[in-house]
């Protein structure tokens, strides 16, 4: 026979699709031939494939080789095809049996010595093959932690296009050396659990009004804003928002597994991500590394690094118009949409957004003794930077003030620390999964207002005292329902049932940056005020 056949998978976003493999053995002039819409990219696996067969001590067949990958008219692109395309050019030349790799799904670039190199995206491609009903998959050793992740289907792991053959031929594999994974935990500095792992909110001094904000953030899934002067402690804050947040659930795992999958950040050694990603990008990144992109392979870029975790833009202002402006698609819709000229992908973005920002250029105005010299024009070209679209979809705005000595001093040891707020997160957050169970909605933040009117209102009293606020135009009707969200939060914190008026009153609060009640949320009744 002079046809080989298998399968491999093309990836759109983070779904991926099964593509099958054929590679024929015809008469003519020794060449190869690749067809189904490759990339250059992909058309360089013809010389790869070629050299790692013939460096494995295999043969070439001097004749003219087609391959086909289909369906011929989904683009593709990358290296991941090399193995399916190799083993099914030594199956149409009857060098390896052929009815072993029909049904399974092969991935992995080759070398040109003939190892098995790493792939991003193993992960969402053996989901997509499980979900094709493929029962095998192979994949480079180095991807095989994370492929194992997926149920239902068995993985096979290979280190070397010479390790296959022989699996295929049922021989003592080769004693191939290891093969280089494409990140390990030490080189994944953002990796979240590392970097905040020994962060602590009792380092937090002071700030208590700004403590709280991170709190509610991290309850109901709310945006915020922290402007403040440097040194005001809004990195800090934001560094331990993180912390706050509880593991994982299975879904969400596996979903953000997938994507940095894809971008090649999943470490070898921990292929599910269990804890909410941290992501901090800098003002100085390219547009690709923060919304996604690239020019042939899209690739998710921090935005989507950080789904079901926290984004925290430090400095916002100093961000690109496009960036800012980029956020508005992931706060909206939860995901991001990023076209090149053949094609476009669709990566999940939902997270916690955290900007902070200086309240201008200088970062000195602020306080009574204000030593700022910016304009007025410079400070509101500064503050417009992020935009009003954006700025509508911040639920908590709160301006941070630097502590000062004696505050630091007065609290030690008075402040709670990760673990007690977390477990008042994590409280908050069975409630909110209780009441919206059957809903497409996990937490407060994610609760579209007409929803919550409806079916969740708050108690008369509340929702007349924020009316007659939106009638006198302190608030805009968007803002309103930001509050009712908000008055969710504060009551799911404290346990309480319903919001009432006081919760309402903390939610507008909240959401303009005025004093909070200092005894909330831990001790009833609410009292005196803190700024
Ligand atoms: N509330 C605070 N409690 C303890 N240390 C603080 C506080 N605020 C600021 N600091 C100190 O100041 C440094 C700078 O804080 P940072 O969060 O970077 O401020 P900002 O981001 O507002 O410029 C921190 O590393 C910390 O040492
Ligand atoms: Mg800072």
């Amino acid at each position: 026979m002079s046809l080989g056949r298998t399968r491999a998978v093309t990836l759109e976003g983070v779904r991926g699709r099964v593509v099958e493999v054929e590679a024929d053995i015809g008469s003519g002039l020794p060449k190869m031939v690749l067809v189904g819409l490759p990339d250059t990219s992909l058309n360089e696996s013809k010389d790869r494939c070629r050299a790692a067969v013939i460096n494995s001590g295999e043969t070439w067949p001097n004749r003219r080789v087609t391959v086909a990958l289909s369906p011929a008219s989904l683009p593709k692109s990358g290296s991941q095809y090399d193995l399916a395309i190799a083993l099914a050019v030594l199956a149409a030349a009857g060098a390896v049996p052929a009815e072993p790799i029909r049904d399974a799904v092969l991935l992995g670039e080759l070398a040109l010595d003939g190892r098995l190199r790493a792939v991003p995206g193993v992960l969402p491609a053996t989901l997509a093959a499980a979900q094709a009903g493929c029962r095998r998959v192979m994949v480079p050793e180095v991807n095989a932690t994370e492929a194992g992740v997926v149920d239902g289907i068995s993985v096979v792991a290979v280190r070397s296009l010479s390790h296959a053959v022989a699996l295929l031929r049922g021989e003592e594999p080769p004693d191939d050396p290891p093969v280089e994974p494409l990140a390990t935990t030490e080189n994944l500095s953002w990796q979240g659990e590392d970097r905040w792992s020994g962060l602590d909110f009792a380092d937090v001094r002071g700030q208590p009004a700004a403590r709280r904000c991170v709190e509610v953030a991290a309850a109901g899934g709310h945006h915020l804003f922290l402007e403040g002067p440097p040194g005001a402690g809004k990195t800090m804050l934001a560094e331990r928002l993180p912390g706050l947040l509880p593991d994982l659930e299975p879904e969400a795992s596996l979903e953000v597994s997938a994507v940095h999958s894809i971008a090649g950040v999943l470490p070898a050694d921990a292929p599910l991500v269990t804890r909410p990603p941290f992501l901090d990008p800098h003002h100085t990144a390219s547009i690709a590394a923060i919304v996604g992109g690239g020019s042939r392979i899209i690739r998710p870029g921090a935005m989507s690094l950080a789904h079901r975790g926290v984004l925290f833009l430090d400095e916002a202002p100093e961000f690109a118009c496009h960036v800012l402006e980029a956020l508005r698609q992931p706060l909206e819709r939860g995901s991001i949409c990023i076209g090149r000229a053949e094609r476009s992908a669709t990566f999940p973005a939902h997270f916690v957004l955290v900007l902070a920002a200086n309240p201008c250029p200088c970062g000195l105005d602020f306080g009574k003794d204000a030593r700022c010299e910016c304009t007025q024009a410079a400070k509101r070209r500064y503050k417009d930077r992020v935009s009003g679209p954006v700025r509508d979809r911040i639920d908590i705005y709160r301006k941070v003030e630097p502590v000062r000595r004696h505050e630091v001093r007065d609290e030690l040891g008075g402040v709670e620390g990760t673990s007690v707020v977390a477990s008042r997160v994590a409280a908050a957050r069975a409630r909110q999964q209780q009441r919206y169970s059957g809903t497409p909605w996990r937490v407060n933040g994610e609760v579209p207002g007409p929803a919550l009117r409806a079916t969740w209102p708050v108690h008369a009293t509340g929702a007349a005292w924020l009316e007659e606020h939106l009638a006198a135009g302190h608030i805009s009707a968007r803002g309103a329902d930001r509050a009712l969200r908000l008055a969710w939060t504060v009551a799911d914190l404290r346990g309480d049932d319903r919001p009432m008026l006081d919760h309402v009153k903390i939610a507008y609060a909240l959401r303009l940056s005025e004093p909070l009640p200092a005894a909330w949320p831990t001790d009833l009744p609410l009292a005196a005020e803190v700024a």
